[in-house]
């Protein structure tokens, strides 16, 4: 595969002295480098220097009886080396609800380690990288959508579930990349406010022109906002009609008129591994680089990436080591504390994404 991926992330420091013997650490850097798939990018070398940090973390897991989930846009070592469920924002929700475990580590930007509380607020939830964020959930507040409510008294809102809970605990509903079109679509009334994202946003107007008008916010990803239908066009010339071009509904409305197919990261996963099972094998897939990465490791065809992933420098802010140094002492804000107040009228509007997904 010819993608030019992003510099892998190498431990900060040597890892602390753990009781790993040589053999144990033999054996867990074969079955990293097993498992991500990418010889050179991650040689047996890299895996060695990671692993005596994956044994323990998954030590330290299994003796304090933590659920460790990652989204997709985390890095090979985390996904491959410790995380126990991988997903898009809708399946990670679902996981965070469901889990028997009383201690969920989430290693993603903050808003989704903020969802898993709302959706389990009796469990713990520690999250790694309080730092990390998201351009969406940060560029919009509870006052916004105040604001948009006063500006349109009656009408429904929904939002990204890229938002804080406080905005969440604002708006009716939130809907996910791989649910927007069918829970708007299912929402009361002619009219809708979407916040925060303008992409998503004019891919909703013009899903439901002439059934509902759709108010939208001014927010954007900064990732998917790099990409320009322009480029596709450039590669789709180079590559001819052979190219299979999958875009998130993060990017703009020019490039998702190029794209063959629309969906949330884990949409976007099945659907290029799903291609090279049916011998399309050209693909280019136009997100975050953590997609391709996991499609490198999944697909058990053959596949040719094409064009340039982009990376999410707030879902790249997470390494191995601050996940172990979370799970061995969580500073206070590692651990999730939301007001209960907020978390009520949040959780109605998850609960409300949860009925009309289904
Ligand atoms: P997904 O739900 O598709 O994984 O998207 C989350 C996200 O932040 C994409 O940029
Ligand atoms: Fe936010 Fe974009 Fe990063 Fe996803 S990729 S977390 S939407 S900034």
């Amino acid at each position: 595969m010819s993608l030019p991926l992003p510099v892998i992330p190498l431990p900060r420091e040597e890892p602390g002295s753990f009781s790993f013997t040589e053999a144990e650490i033999e054996a867990e850097a074969l079955r990293l480098q097993e498992a991500i798939q990418q010889h050179q990018r991650w040689p047996l070398e890299t895996c060695r220097g990671i692993a005596p940090i994956t044994l323990e973390i998954n030590r330290l897991k299994k003796e304090n009886d933590v659920f460790l989930i990652a989204h997709t846009y985390q890095t090979p070592d985390i996904i491959y080396g410790v995380a126990d469920e991988v997903a898009d924002s809708y399946t990670l929700s679902k996981a965070a609800r469901d889990a028997p475990q009383q201690t969920i580590l989430f290693s993603s930007v903050r808003f989704m380690a903020e969802t898993a509380k709302i959706v389990s607020p009796h469990k713990t939830v520690i999250h790694p990288s309080p730092e990390a964020g998201c351009s969406l959930s940060d560029g919009i507040t509870a006052q916004d959508v105040r604001d948009l409510r006063a500006q349109y008294p009656g009408v429904p809102v929904a939002c990204y579930i890229n938002t804080t809970a406080a905005v969440k605990a604002e708006c009716d509903v939130s809907v996910t990349s791989s649910n927007y079109l069918r829970i708007c679509e299912r929402l009361p009334g002619d009219k809708l406010i979407f916040v925060p994202d303008r992409f998503m946003g004019a891919h909703l107007q013009k899903a439901l022109q002439g059934k509902k008008e759709v108010i939208v916010f001014d927010g954007e990803c900064e990732v998917h906002a790099v990409f320009t239908g322009e480029k596709v066009r450039q590669w789709r010339q180079r590559i001819g009609e052979n190219l299979s071009v999958l875009a998130h509904p993060e990017c703009s409305a020019d490039v998702l008129e190029e794209a063959d197919f629309v969906g949330s990261s884990e949409k976007l996963i099945h659907e290029a591994i799903r291609l090279g099972t049916v011998g399309q094998p050209d693909v280019m897939l136009i997100t975050e680089c953590g997609t391709a990465e996991r499609v490198m490791a999944e697909a058990e065809e053959e596949l040719n990436l094409y064009g340039a992933c982009v990376m999410c420098r707030h879902m790249k802010a997470t390494q191995l080591e601050d996940i172990l140094q979370a799970l061995q002492a969580p500073r206070v804000d590692q651990v999730i504390e939301i007001d209960s107040e907020i978390i009520a009228r949040a959780q109605h509007n998850l609960d409300e994404m949860f009925r009309l997904a289904e």
